[in-house]
């Protein structure tokens, strides 16, 4: 034992209070699940990113999700469910009977889709942000979903970064932000897909993009149907925690196509943040130099693109940069969510 389960998870301030276990060891998952069951926040690895998560059921344990990350209270947390089966704990019966939910779920989940449905009244308001609707999904992750079943509540989880800042896909990001201030990390490796989930409203007139994450629009669309993507003053009034500002790293980012890059100013630390080999050689040919460098994908494959986007960001963040150049994909797949991401970067806080 060491220390104990502090019950709660109280803020911490010493980082070697957080211990990391391996998400593949059952007496690791039994852990993590008391915890969740006795209130407290543990952050687990998902195939998009690592969440920080809590019993989605209890309102005290779904506030302390928030104290943690600094974020605010009107940002509706997403709720994972073990399997598709526990979804009628969570939403109304006339989901369930939903076509459009029931094709999506057959199809996509376990998987990267948040689904946003009418939620039932055991899903208490500090998880929904207050909203009627609630987002649900299954995660495509061996030791995600090992803990929900364990735990055998619902997990409502966030990206387990502080708020605003960039996202982990790795159990060292995590500790960095969050360390001292959550009992367990749960160590399952790299995420495979990099993004989070791509966010869908089934309303009853149609399904609204919320965010563009790791399932494709076009292939939901395949499944569904036309979806509509709203503007993004439309988006933040639909899904409240859609910040302008997000996924910032410590430097200021800038976008600009590999013919556009910037010189450094006499001084400057400047990096780059390139779609491919390609439009590096094209960036470093017009722009710099650059103090660092790193290159999503060799060919501009936007899925490696993507999962390699957020590892990148930290990875540029930890060499004390004043400025990123980052270098925008085509705007179709994956390449959606992976300039969604980079556009927040870039808003100015
Ligand atoms: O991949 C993911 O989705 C990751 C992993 C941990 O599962 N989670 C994640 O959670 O990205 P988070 O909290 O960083 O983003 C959740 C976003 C909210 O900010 C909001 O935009 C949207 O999902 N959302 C959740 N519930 C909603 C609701 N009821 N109505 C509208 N938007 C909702
Ligand atoms: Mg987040």
């Amino acid at each position: 034992m060491t220390g104990g389960h502090r019950r709660g998870g109280g803020l911490t301030a010493d980082p070697a209070a957080t211990r990391i276990l391996p998400g593949d060891d059952p007496a690791a998952i039994a852990e993590a699940a008391a915890r969740i069951r006795a209130g407290e926040a543990v952050a687990f690895p998902t195939e998009t990113v690592y969440g920080l998560g809590a019993n989605a059921l209890d309102p005290v344990a779904a506030a302390r999700i928030f104290e943690i990350k600094g974020r605010p209270a009107f940002d509706p947390l997403i709720v994972h469910l073990a399997d598709p089966a526990a979804l009628a704990e969570v939403v109304q019966p006339e989901a369930l009977v939903d076509r459009r939910v029931r094709a999506l779920a057959e199809r996509f989940w376990p998987g990267p889709l948040t689904l946003v449905l009418p939620k039932r009244d055991a899903v208490p308001g500090i998880v929904t942000a207050g909203l009627d609707t609630v987002g649900v999904r299954v995660p495509d992750h061996r030791v995600a979903r090992a803990l929900i079943a364990a735990a055998g509540v619902p997990i409502a989880a966030p990206s387990a970064n502080r708020f605003g800042r960039v996202s982990p896909t790795r159990a060292d990001h995590v500790a960095r932000q969050l360390g001292g201030r959550i009992g367990l990390i749960l160590d399952g490796g790299p995420c495979r897909v990099g993004v989070e989930s791509t966010v869908l409203l089934l309303a009853a007139d149609g399904a609204v993009l919320l965010r563009p994450g790791g399932t494709p629009l076009e292939a939901i669309e395949a499944v569904i149907g036309p979806v509509t993507i709203p503007a993004e003053h439309e988006a933040r009034s639909l899904s409240p925690g859609r910040a302008a500002s997000h996924y910032a790293p410590r430097a200021t980012v800038v976008l600009a196509a590999p013919e556009a890059a910037p010189r450094a100013k006499a001084g400057e630390r400047l990096g780059l943040l390139a779609a491919s080999e390609a439009g590096r050689r094209v960036a470093e040919a017009v722009g710099g130099p650059f103090a660092a460098v790193e290159v999503l994908s060799a060919t501009g494959d936007a899925v490696e693109a993507a999962a390699r986007l957020f590892d990148a960001l930290h990875r540029l963040d930890a060499v004390d940069l004043d400025r990123i150049v980052a270098q925008p994909l085509p705007e179709a797949g994956l390449g959606r969510a992976v300039n969604d991401r980079l556009r927040r970067a870039a808003a100015r806080r």
